[in-house]
């Protein structure tokens, strides 16, 4: 799959020369690029927006950290794998919940203030799918938005790193022999030359059309990745967050935290009686709300959160307020949005891809980590945990060679049409089946076919992934990942 003409003429300037080159700016990009920049790397950052305006810095939820005096990081892995039903990669979620901890202290460290109780203890929330507290926060629902200011500005005056901002990644340099990934080519025909190359470009979950993402999470850095010959998986594995605002004009889509519901907010029906347990795993959660709407024939359910302190999620009821939505007198209306993708591109422990030089962090990896339903908050845990690994793994690449070649052409990636982000909602949402996801495949957009090529393989429901037509989980299917490689139809692969 390459991405789309037009080709830009290359800048004549010569290549930026870096040790790293980070592709995104979002809470994962940021700690890469610091942790090497720390080592004494050259790095060069390449942001698409202007810092701190990444698909983090919307991320509602917190770090999920196995931090209280109750709890463990074998309980934290315990929730990790149940949540993601029987796919999640044992060794990745070791990783996450051994390193999670150092994690949030690093954070602590950089500037990061996170929220306390009265004894001065970090407050721990809860989210659907954990046994135990274990999600700490910044600022209440603003914990994205903290994070990512912070480490921005902890960046611009780290004088190991340059920024590029309002720069779109393009193509990804490989050497014509080995295939070794060498850097970046940007859309205004920009180079940078680099021992490692590593995408934390986030996910794709605005190409369906009902999301709780910012407009540019369309897995840009999948399908870059892929274009340079990086194997992607999981696809069919896709998050609907259960809580988003529908019928809102403004506020459509706005996600209200499940942390809320941890606080004890109930989801209603129709008749105004609740008809799920609200911190059930979020797959079971947007499944119930789905079904109930179909059943009652309206658009959403409600969250009754009239009863929890406002102070504790100052921005989501800002949010709301400007809107003209009062949640501490009005019933919320919420319906599924999509949210996250599990898979993206294969990476190892360290972030690596099967594309040497080339690392893989954030939503756009896919280490196995989430499995088929993601546990609330592992994914801020995640960005930190494996932009470190991904940071110092970078820094053992070989050295610059002479005589790479030239840089590939730069060219603009294909954006998904309405109608694209239409089918994908109607075929590859909540539920799916053959039918649509076989009328899928024929979509214009690479990644929606790749999608639809993904879920057809996967002849089970397992998590996100309900398929209509095969409702039963297929045990022989447990730890079974469905990896794509170049043009090749999906293969399903168990990973250790
Ligand atoms: C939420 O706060 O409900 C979303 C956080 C996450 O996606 O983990």
């Amino acid at each position: 799959m390459a991405p789309s003409a037009p080709a830009a003429p290359l800048d004549p300037r010569p290549a930026l020369l870096a040790d790293v080159c980070v592709v995104g700016a979002g809470g994962a990009g940021l700690y890469a690029a610091l942790t090497a920049a720390r080592e004494g790397a050259r790095v060069v950052l390449v942001s698409a927006t202007p810092l701190a305006e990444t698909s983090s810095y919307w991320a509602q939820g917190g770090l999920a950290a196995a931090l209280g005096a109750d709890d463990t990081p074998d309980l934290h892995r315990r929730d990790t794998e149940t949540a993601g039903r029987g796919a999640v990669r044992r060794t990745a979620a070791n990783v996450l919940v051994r390193e999670a901890p150092r994690a949030v202290h690093d954070l602590q460290e950089l500037g990061v203030v996170f929220d306390h109780d009265e004894q001065g203890n970090l407050a721990l929330g809860l989210e659907g799918g954990h046994g135990k507290r274990r999600v700490a926060h910044a600022g209440g629902s603003a914990t994205g938005r903290r994070v990512v200011r912070q480490l921005s500005a902890v960046v611009v005056e780290e004088p190991g790193v340059t920024v590029l901002e309002n720069a779109r990644a393009a193509a990804l340099w490989t050497t014509p022999e080995e295939g070794r990934c060498v850097g970046v080519v940007c859309e205004d025909g920009r180079t940078i030359r680099a021992r490692a190359t590593i995408l934390a470009t986030g996910g794709a979950a605005a190409l369906w059309r009902r999301t709780t993402n910012p407009p540019g999470s369309l897995g840009i850095g999948l399908m870059l990745a892929h274009a340079a010959g990086a194997a992607l998986a999981d696809l069919e594995f896709v998050q609907f967050h259960p809580t988003a605002i529908i019928g809102v004009p403004g506020r459509e889509g706005f996600l209200v935290t499940e942390a809320i519901r941890g606080e004890g907010a109930t989801l209603l029906d129709a008749r105004g009686e609740r008809f799920v347990e609200e911190l059930a795993p979020r797959d079971e959660v947007a499944r119930a709300i789905f079904s109930k709407v179909r059943e009652q024939g309206t658009d959403h359910v409600d969250l009754d959160m009239r009863h929890i302190d406002p102070a504790l999620f100052p921005n989501v009821v800002s949010a709301l307020r400007d809107h003209g939505l009062d949640p501490v007198t009005q019933l919320l209306p919420v319906a599924p949005a999509c949210h996250y993708v599990m898979g993206g591109i294969v990476a190892d422990l360290d972030g690596g891809t099967t594309v040497p030089g080339l690392y893989a962090i954030g939503e756009s990896a896919c280490t196995g980590l989430h499995g088929a339903n993601r546990l609330a908050s592992n994914s801020l845990s995640e960005c930190f945990v494996m932009g470190r690994r991904a940071g110092l793994a970078g820094l053992e690449e070989p050295g610059l060679l002479p005589g790479l070649g030239g840089p590939p052409a730069s060219s603009t990636i294909l954006r998904p049409s309405r109608e694209t982000r239409q089918a994908m909602w109607d075929l590859a949402g909540v539920e799916r089946d053959r039918e649509g996801l076989t009328r899928l495949r024929e979509d214009p957009h690479p990644l929606a076919r790749m999608v639809a090529t993904c879920a057809l393989a996967r002849e089970e429901s397992r998590g996100a992934h309900l398929r209509t037509d095969f409702p039963a989980l297929d045990p022989a299917l447990d730890g079974m990942h469905a990896v794509v490689r170049g043009g090749e139809p999906p293969v399903l692969e168990r990973w250790r």
